[in-house]
Formats: C-alpha cells, sequence, structure tokens
C-alpha cells in the first residue's frame, strides 16, 4: 500500500478518497488544500492538513498525490506548480473495466463503473467519472474530464482539457477540440472546434453561450442559420484535437 496524499479539499475529493481506498492500491494519509479555513477538518474521515503549495508540500513530505479538483484549468494549474515535487497516482475503482490495449496517463481518476474499451486512451491528470465509457480506439486529452455516464462511441477523439457534461454522447469518429465545452446530455454527431460550448440534441455549438445561444441563430439551428456562429468559431479558435 503506498501512502497517497490527495488535493482538493471538495466535493470531487470524496470521491477520489474512496476510489483510492476501495482500489486496495493507497493508504490515504491527508488531503492538501489552499484554503486556510478547511485545514483542521476531514474528508471522508482523512484530516485536512495543509495548502497544496510547493513549498508546504516540500514540508510535509508528499511524495505520492493525486489531485482531486474537478475543474480542469485548476487541475492543470497545480499539476504545472507541483510536477517536479511530487509522484502523480493513477487511481482506478476496482470496477471499473480496462480492456486490453487501454492506456490511463499518470494522475488521472476512474471512477466505479467506467470502461475503457480495447486500445482506448486518456491522457493526465483525466477524471473519467462514474460510469462513463470510452469505447475502443477513442482518445481522451490531458485534464479533460468526462463526465458521470458519458458515452463516447468508437474512435472519438477528445482534445486537452474538455468538459463533457454528464450523460453526453458523441457519436463514432466525431472529435471535440481542445478547450471546448458539451452540455450536460449532448448528442455530438459532427466535430467540435476546440473552446466553444455545445449543447443540444443535436449538438450545436457557439463561441459564446450566453451572446449566441439565446439568439434566432440557436433557436432555429440549422447548418445555414447556424453558419455565421460557426465561422466566428472557426476564425477565434481553430480545431485542434489530440491525436
Ligand atoms: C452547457 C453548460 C456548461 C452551460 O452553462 P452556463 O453557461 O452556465 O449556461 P446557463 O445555465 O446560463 O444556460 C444558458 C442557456 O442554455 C440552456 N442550457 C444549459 N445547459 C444546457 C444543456 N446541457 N442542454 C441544453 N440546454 C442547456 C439553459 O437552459 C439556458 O437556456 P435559456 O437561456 O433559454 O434559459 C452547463 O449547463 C452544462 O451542461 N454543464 C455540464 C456540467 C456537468 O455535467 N459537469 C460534470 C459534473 S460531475
Amino acid at each position: 500500500m503506498r501512502p497517497l496524499w490527495v488535493i482538493g479539499a471538495g466535493g470531487h475529493a470524496k470521491v477520489v478518497i474512496d476510489t483510492a481506498l476501495a482500489s486496495g492500491q493507497f493508504d490515504v494519509v491527508g488531503v492538501l488544500d489552499d484554503d486556510p479555513r478547511l485545514w483542521g477538518t476531514r474528508v471522508l474521515g482523512v484530516p485536512v492538513r495543509a495548502a497544496a503549495s510547493a513549498l508546504v508540500a516540500r514540508r510535509v513530505g508528499v511524495e505520492y498525490a493525486v489531485i482531486a479538483v474537478g475543474n480542469n484549468r485548476i487541475r492543470a494549474e497545480i499539476a504545472g506548480r507541483l510536477d517536479e515535487l511530487l509522484a502523480w497516482a493513477t487511481v482506478v475503482h476496482p470496477t471499473a473495466y480496462l480492456a486490453r490495449g487501454a492506456v490511463i496517463g499518470e494522475g488521472s481518476l476512474v471512477c466505479a463503473g467506467a470502461i475503457l474499451q480495447p486500445d482506448a486512451r486518456i491522457g493526465r491528470h483525466a477524471i473519467l467519472n462514474t460510469a462513463a465509457s470510452i469505447d475502443h480506439d477513442g482518445v481522451v486529452g490531458d485534464f479533460t474530464h468526462v463526465g458521470p455516464g458519458v458515452r463516447l462511441a468508437g474512435s472519438v477523439r477528445v482534445g486537452a482539457s474538455v468538459l463533457l457534461g454528464i450523460g453526453c454522447s458523441v457519436l463514432p469518429g466525431c472529435s471535440v477540440g481542445t478547450g471546448a465545452t458539451i452540455g450536460a446530455g449532448t448528442v455530438v454527431v459532427r466535430d467540435i472546434p476546440a473552446g466553444v460550448t455545445a449543447i443540444g440534441v443535436p449538438a450545436r455549438f457557439t463561441p459564446t453561450l450566453d451572446k449566441l445561444c439565446a439568439s434566432p441563430l440557436c433557436a432555429q439551428g440549422s447548418d445555414e442559420t447556424m453558419a455565421p456562429a460557426i465561422a466566428l468559431a472557426d476564425r477565434a479558435l481553430p480545431s485542434e484535437n489530440t491525436g
């Protein structure tokens, strides 16, 4: 059993701690969080001991850790700060199914009931949340969060730092560009460019959800009416996918 530190004391930390304990691979020795109000409290019985800054990590002798923060950007920031100091744990629930050729990057979390089919790959510090599945040959980038119950069909490619909202689906071979957000329940039927937010069935995307989603463009939603928004998104944020 390896001693494990968990970085982040929010709700997601409960899932990370439970998954780590269920795996039988780790002894969860403490939680680190930058919020001093949380120091001395407990998450699932594990004490919150100190801040997650590099200095403090050195002082408390943390060697092996996982980042329990759902927000992709914050997870990436923390990883960048501590990369040199720590070894990152990869935490996989015993009820997850990993098929032949499946690959999980360091620091990633695979939750209860999740499935990686043959040759599916997820990058570093990614989250494959409860009962999400990636079918054969799927690729998910670093720092991406695959929400609970998400379904990725075969050969789907998802870039880095993407949020795939709870219960969304992506059809075979489609790609989702870096930094995109796919809303809960969305069905992606064609490639989604980097940085956009896409919602609906089938998915429609806009550069900024607040400005364009409420507009008649989005309400009508045909290819023709969406063309200006799509062109704007393409110009602002060119599509970019892991591969
Ligand atoms: C898509 C999403 C990011 C939009 O968030 P937001 O920018 O705060 O948008 P708002 O909540 O202000 O909603 C804007 C409009 O989009 C609609 N909308 C929001 N999410 C939607 C979704 N998933 N599908 C369809 N419509 C959606 C809202 O009803 C609202 O429409 P209205 O203006 O007609 O009332 C968010 O709703 C979402 O689905 N997040 C996924 C969260 C998730 O699953 N995380 C994983 C947790 S473990």
